[in-house]
Protein backbone atom coordinates (compact mmCIF):
# COMPACT_ATOMS: atom_id res chain seq x y z
CA UNK A 1 0.00 0.00 0.00
CA UNK A 2 0.98 3.67 -0.82
CA UNK A 3 -0.31 6.54 1.32
CA UNK A 4 -0.20 9.85 0.92
CA UNK A 5 -0.73 11.76 4.03
CA UNK A 6 -1.27 15.69 4.53
CA UNK A 7 1.45 16.23 1.79
CA UNK A 8 2.12 19.78 1.18
CA UNK A 9 4.51 21.03 -1.58
CA UNK A 10 5.47 24.68 -2.74
CA UNK A 11 7.42 26.05 -5.07
CA UNK A 12 10.64 27.98 -4.35
CA UNK A 13 8.60 30.41 -7.18
CA UNK A 14 5.79 30.40 -4.77
CA UNK A 15 3.12 28.34 -6.58
CA UNK A 16 1.34 26.18 -3.87
CA UNK A 17 1.02 22.90 -6.28
CA UNK A 18 -0.10 20.44 -3.39
CA UNK A 19 -2.19 21.47 -0.13
CA UNK A 20 -2.99 18.98 2.11
CA UNK A 21 -3.16 16.16 -0.19
CA UNK A 22 -4.16 12.70 2.10
CA UNK A 23 -4.79 9.35 -0.26
CA UNK A 24 -4.75 5.93 -0.20
CA UNK A 25 -3.25 3.93 -3.36
CA UNK A 26 -3.79 0.25 -2.63
CA UNK A 27 -1.86 -2.79 -4.41
CA UNK A 28 -3.28 -4.91 -7.50
CA UNK A 29 -5.40 -2.31 -9.31
CA UNK A 30 -5.30 0.20 -11.99
CA UNK A 31 -5.91 4.04 -10.19
CA UNK A 32 -6.54 7.00 -12.39
CA UNK A 33 -5.60 10.34 -11.29
CA UNK A 34 -7.45 13.07 -12.72
CA UNK A 35 -8.02 16.80 -12.91
CA UNK A 36 -6.84 19.68 -14.76
CA UNK A 37 -3.73 21.30 -16.18
CA UNK A 38 -1.98 22.94 -13.14
CA UNK A 39 -4.32 20.94 -10.80
CA UNK A 40 -1.18 19.18 -8.95
CA UNK A 41 -0.67 15.84 -10.72
CA UNK A 42 2.94 16.01 -11.75
CA UNK A 43 3.85 17.54 -8.69
CA UNK A 44 2.43 14.75 -6.77
CA UNK A 45 4.29 11.78 -8.63
CA UNK A 46 7.71 14.17 -8.37
CA UNK A 47 6.84 13.73 -4.62
CA UNK A 48 6.88 10.39 -4.41
CA UNK A 49 9.33 9.57 -6.80
CA UNK A 50 11.28 11.99 -3.94
CA UNK A 51 12.45 14.52 -6.88
CA UNK A 52 10.86 17.29 -4.73
CA UNK A 53 11.08 17.03 -1.30
CA UNK A 54 7.75 18.19 0.03
CA UNK A 55 7.74 21.19 3.00
CA UNK A 56 5.55 18.73 5.43
CA UNK A 57 3.73 15.59 5.30
CA UNK A 58 4.58 12.04 4.34
CA UNK A 59 4.33 9.59 1.89
CA UNK A 60 4.58 5.29 3.14
CA UNK A 61 5.24 2.59 1.08
CA UNK A 62 4.03 -0.67 3.04
CA UNK A 63 4.45 1.06 6.33
CA UNK A 64 7.91 2.60 5.70
CA UNK A 65 8.10 6.42 4.94
CA UNK A 66 9.74 6.97 1.62
CA UNK A 67 11.68 9.67 2.91
CA UNK A 68 13.97 7.11 4.58
CA UNK A 69 14.61 4.78 1.75
CA UNK A 70 17.47 5.54 -0.63
CA UNK A 71 16.14 6.62 -4.27
CA UNK A 72 17.82 3.71 -6.26
CA UNK A 73 16.19 1.60 -3.32
CA UNK A 74 12.93 3.37 -4.05
CA UNK A 75 13.00 2.73 -7.62
CA UNK A 76 12.65 -1.06 -7.38
CA UNK A 77 9.26 -0.62 -5.89
CA UNK A 78 8.37 2.61 -7.69
CA UNK A 79 8.86 3.37 -11.40
CA UNK A 80 7.51 6.72 -12.72
CA UNK A 81 7.14 7.53 -16.50
CA UNK A 82 6.88 11.98 -16.47
CA UNK A 83 5.54 13.32 -19.18
CA UNK A 84 8.87 13.88 -20.69
CA UNK A 85 10.41 10.70 -20.12
CA UNK A 86 13.66 10.93 -19.90
CA UNK A 87 15.00 8.39 -22.14
CA UNK A 88 19.12 8.75 -22.29
CA UNK A 89 19.89 9.82 -25.83
CA UNK A 90 23.51 8.09 -26.13
CA UNK A 91 21.99 4.77 -25.42
CA UNK A 92 19.80 2.35 -27.89
CA UNK A 93 16.23 1.60 -27.26
CA UNK A 94 17.51 -2.02 -25.80
CA UNK A 95 20.41 -0.48 -23.98
CA UNK A 96 17.42 2.37 -22.12
CA UNK A 97 15.50 -0.51 -21.15
CA UNK A 98 18.67 -3.03 -19.87
CA UNK A 99 20.34 -0.06 -18.18
CA UNK A 100 18.98 -0.51 -14.72
CA UNK A 101 18.40 -4.32 -14.68
CA UNK A 102 21.92 -5.18 -15.26
CA UNK A 103 23.47 -2.15 -13.07
CA UNK A 104 20.82 -2.15 -10.24
CA UNK A 105 20.12 -5.84 -10.25
CA UNK A 106 22.93 -7.03 -11.78
CA UNK A 107 20.63 -9.61 -14.09
CA UNK A 108 22.44 -11.42 -17.04
CA UNK A 109 22.52 -9.26 -19.74
CA UNK A 110 21.34 -11.90 -22.03
CA UNK A 111 18.02 -13.06 -20.43
CA UNK A 112 17.30 -8.98 -19.48
CA UNK A 113 17.86 -8.72 -23.22
CA UNK A 114 15.78 -11.14 -24.28
CA UNK A 115 12.75 -9.68 -21.52
CA UNK A 116 13.12 -6.55 -22.69
CA UNK A 117 12.30 -7.59 -26.42
CA UNK A 118 9.16 -9.84 -25.11
CA UNK A 119 8.19 -6.75 -23.56
CA UNK A 120 8.88 -4.20 -26.45
CA UNK A 121 6.85 -6.94 -28.87
CA UNK A 122 3.81 -6.19 -26.92
CA UNK A 123 4.35 -2.73 -26.91
CA UNK A 124 4.39 -3.40 -31.03
CA UNK A 125 7.96 -1.44 -30.94
CA UNK A 126 10.79 -4.35 -30.90
CA UNK A 127 11.93 -3.65 -34.01
CA UNK A 128 12.92 -0.58 -32.95
CA UNK A 129 15.37 -1.91 -30.31
CA UNK A 130 18.03 -0.60 -31.92
CA UNK A 131 17.27 2.56 -33.02
CA UNK A 132 18.14 5.68 -30.60
CA UNK A 133 15.35 7.95 -29.01
CA UNK A 134 15.94 10.73 -31.70
CA UNK A 135 15.36 8.02 -34.21
CA UNK A 136 11.73 7.40 -32.92
CA UNK A 137 8.30 9.23 -32.81
CA UNK A 138 7.17 10.61 -30.02
CA UNK A 139 3.96 7.91 -29.37
CA UNK A 140 7.09 5.35 -29.79
CA UNK A 141 9.34 6.73 -27.15
CA UNK A 142 6.53 6.95 -24.77
CA UNK A 143 5.81 3.00 -24.89
CA UNK A 144 9.71 3.14 -24.87
CA UNK A 145 9.93 4.67 -21.84
CA UNK A 146 6.77 2.78 -20.39
CA UNK A 147 8.71 -0.57 -21.31
CA UNK A 148 11.72 0.59 -19.40
CA UNK A 149 9.90 1.07 -16.18
CA UNK A 150 8.05 -2.07 -16.47
CA UNK A 151 10.79 -4.80 -16.73
CA UNK A 152 11.68 -3.23 -13.50
CA UNK A 153 8.84 -4.82 -12.56
CA UNK A 154 8.11 -2.32 -9.66
CA UNK A 155 5.20 -2.90 -7.15
CA UNK A 156 4.04 0.15 -8.53
CA UNK A 157 3.89 2.37 -11.99
CA UNK A 158 3.05 5.90 -12.21
CA UNK A 159 2.23 6.84 -15.70
CA UNK A 160 2.21 11.08 -16.67
CA UNK A 161 -0.02 11.02 -19.30
CA UNK A 162 0.62 7.85 -21.14
CA UNK A 163 -1.68 7.86 -23.45
CA UNK A 164 -1.08 11.34 -24.85
CA UNK A 165 1.33 10.67 -27.87
CA UNK A 166 -0.59 7.14 -28.89
CA UNK A 167 -3.18 6.35 -31.32
CA UNK A 168 -6.49 5.22 -30.63
CA UNK A 169 -5.43 1.69 -31.49
CA UNK A 170 -2.04 1.55 -29.64
CA UNK A 171 -4.31 3.44 -26.72
CA UNK A 172 -6.92 0.24 -26.64
CA UNK A 173 -4.14 -2.14 -26.89
CA UNK A 174 -2.42 -0.30 -24.24
CA UNK A 175 -5.06 -0.65 -21.90
CA UNK A 176 -5.59 -4.11 -22.35
CA UNK A 177 -1.81 -4.85 -21.33
CA UNK A 178 -2.48 -3.04 -18.57
CA UNK A 179 -5.32 -4.76 -17.12
CA UNK A 180 -3.04 -8.59 -18.09
CA UNK A 181 -0.60 -6.94 -16.18
CA UNK A 182 -2.85 -5.71 -13.05
CA UNK A 183 -2.24 -8.40 -10.51
CA UNK A 184 1.56 -8.28 -10.34
CA UNK A 185 1.80 -4.32 -10.64
CA UNK A 186 0.06 -1.25 -9.46
CA UNK A 187 -0.59 1.25 -11.99
CA UNK A 188 -1.53 5.00 -10.86
CA UNK A 189 -2.14 6.61 -14.34
CA UNK A 190 -2.23 10.80 -14.33
CA UNK A 191 -4.44 11.34 -17.43
CA UNK A 192 -6.55 13.86 -18.98
CA UNK A 193 -8.03 11.05 -21.01
CA UNK A 194 -11.52 10.46 -19.18
CA UNK A 195 -12.88 7.37 -21.51
CA UNK A 196 -9.68 5.37 -21.71
CA UNK A 197 -9.32 4.77 -17.40
CA UNK A 198 -12.72 4.95 -17.27
CA UNK A 199 -12.72 1.71 -19.28
CA UNK A 200 -9.99 0.22 -17.07
CA UNK A 201 -9.41 1.64 -13.74
CA UNK A 202 -10.64 0.86 -10.69
CA UNK A 203 -10.70 3.44 -8.50
CA UNK A 204 -9.95 7.26 -9.04
CA UNK A 205 -9.16 11.07 -7.47
CA UNK A 206 -10.05 13.88 -8.88
CA UNK A 207 -7.44 16.82 -8.27
CA UNK A 208 -8.81 20.67 -8.23
CA UNK A 209 -6.05 23.25 -7.02
CA UNK A 210 -3.66 21.05 -5.51
CA UNK A 211 -6.44 19.03 -3.48
CA UNK A 212 -8.34 15.42 -3.95
CA UNK A 213 -11.98 17.33 -4.84
CA UNK A 214 -13.31 13.81 -5.00
CA UNK A 215 -12.23 9.80 -5.37
CA UNK A 216 -14.34 6.60 -5.84
CA UNK A 217 -15.18 4.75 -8.66
CA UNK A 218 -14.68 5.77 -12.37
CA UNK A 219 -18.72 6.09 -12.85
CA UNK A 220 -18.43 8.65 -8.90
CA UNK A 221 -15.38 10.26 -10.99
CA UNK A 222 -17.42 11.04 -14.10
CA UNK A 223 -20.37 12.28 -12.29
CA UNK A 224 -18.49 14.95 -10.38
CA UNK A 225 -16.90 15.58 -14.03
CA UNK A 226 -20.42 16.56 -15.36
CA UNK A 227 -21.80 18.04 -12.43
CA UNK A 228 -18.90 20.88 -12.64
CA UNK A 229 -18.79 20.83 -16.23
CA UNK A 230 -21.74 23.68 -16.10
CA UNK A 231 -19.41 25.47 -13.64
CA UNK A 232 -16.52 25.43 -16.34
CA UNK A 233 -14.55 23.17 -14.34
CA UNK A 234 -14.31 20.10 -16.33
CA UNK A 235 -12.21 17.89 -18.40
CA UNK A 236 -13.08 17.43 -21.58
CA UNK A 237 -15.74 14.02 -21.48
CA UNK A 238 -15.49 12.10 -24.72
CA UNK A 239 -18.42 10.03 -25.89
CA UNK A 240 -18.00 6.19 -25.12
CA UNK A 241 -18.40 5.80 -29.12
CA UNK A 242 -15.38 6.23 -30.85
N1 LIG B 1 8.99 24.00 -11.60
C1 LIG B 1 7.96 24.75 -11.19
N2 LIG B 1 8.16 25.94 -10.60
C2 LIG B 1 7.13 26.69 -10.15
N3 LIG B 1 5.84 26.33 -10.24
C3 LIG B 1 5.57 25.15 -10.82
C4 LIG B 1 6.61 24.29 -11.34
N4 LIG B 1 6.04 23.19 -11.85
C5 LIG B 1 4.72 23.34 -11.69
N5 LIG B 1 4.43 24.51 -11.07
C6 LIG B 1 3.10 25.01 -10.69
O1 LIG B 1 2.51 24.08 -9.77
C7 LIG B 1 1.14 23.86 -10.08
C8 LIG B 1 0.90 22.38 -10.32
O2 LIG B 1 1.63 21.97 -11.47
P1 LIG B 1 1.64 20.46 -11.98
O3 LIG B 1 2.70 20.37 -13.03
O4 LIG B 1 1.75 19.56 -10.82
O5 LIG B 1 0.19 20.34 -12.64
P2 LIG B 1 -0.48 19.15 -13.48
O6 LIG B 1 -1.74 18.81 -12.80
O7 LIG B 1 0.51 18.06 -13.68
O8 LIG B 1 -0.79 19.86 -14.88
P3 LIG B 1 -0.81 19.25 -16.38
O9 LIG B 1 -2.09 18.49 -16.51
O10 LIG B 1 -0.76 20.48 -17.24
O11 LIG B 1 0.42 18.40 -16.56
C9 LIG B 1 0.83 24.77 -11.27
O12 LIG B 1 0.25 25.95 -10.77
C10 LIG B 1 2.17 25.03 -11.89
O13 LIG B 1 2.20 26.28 -12.54
MG1 LIG C 1 1.41 17.26 -15.39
Amino acid sequence: MLKIKNLTYTYPEGATALKDVTMELPKEHILAILGRSGSGKTTLLKCIGKFLKPQSGDIILNDESIFGIPREKLRRSIGIVFQELYLFPHLTILENMILAPVRVLKKDKEIVSKEAEDILAKLGIKDLCDRYPSQISGGQAQRAAIARALIMKPQYVLLDEPTSALDLNTTEEFGKWLLELKAKTTFVIVTHDVLFTQNIANFGFLFSKGKVQAQGTMEHIVETLKRKKHTGNDLPLRSNKH
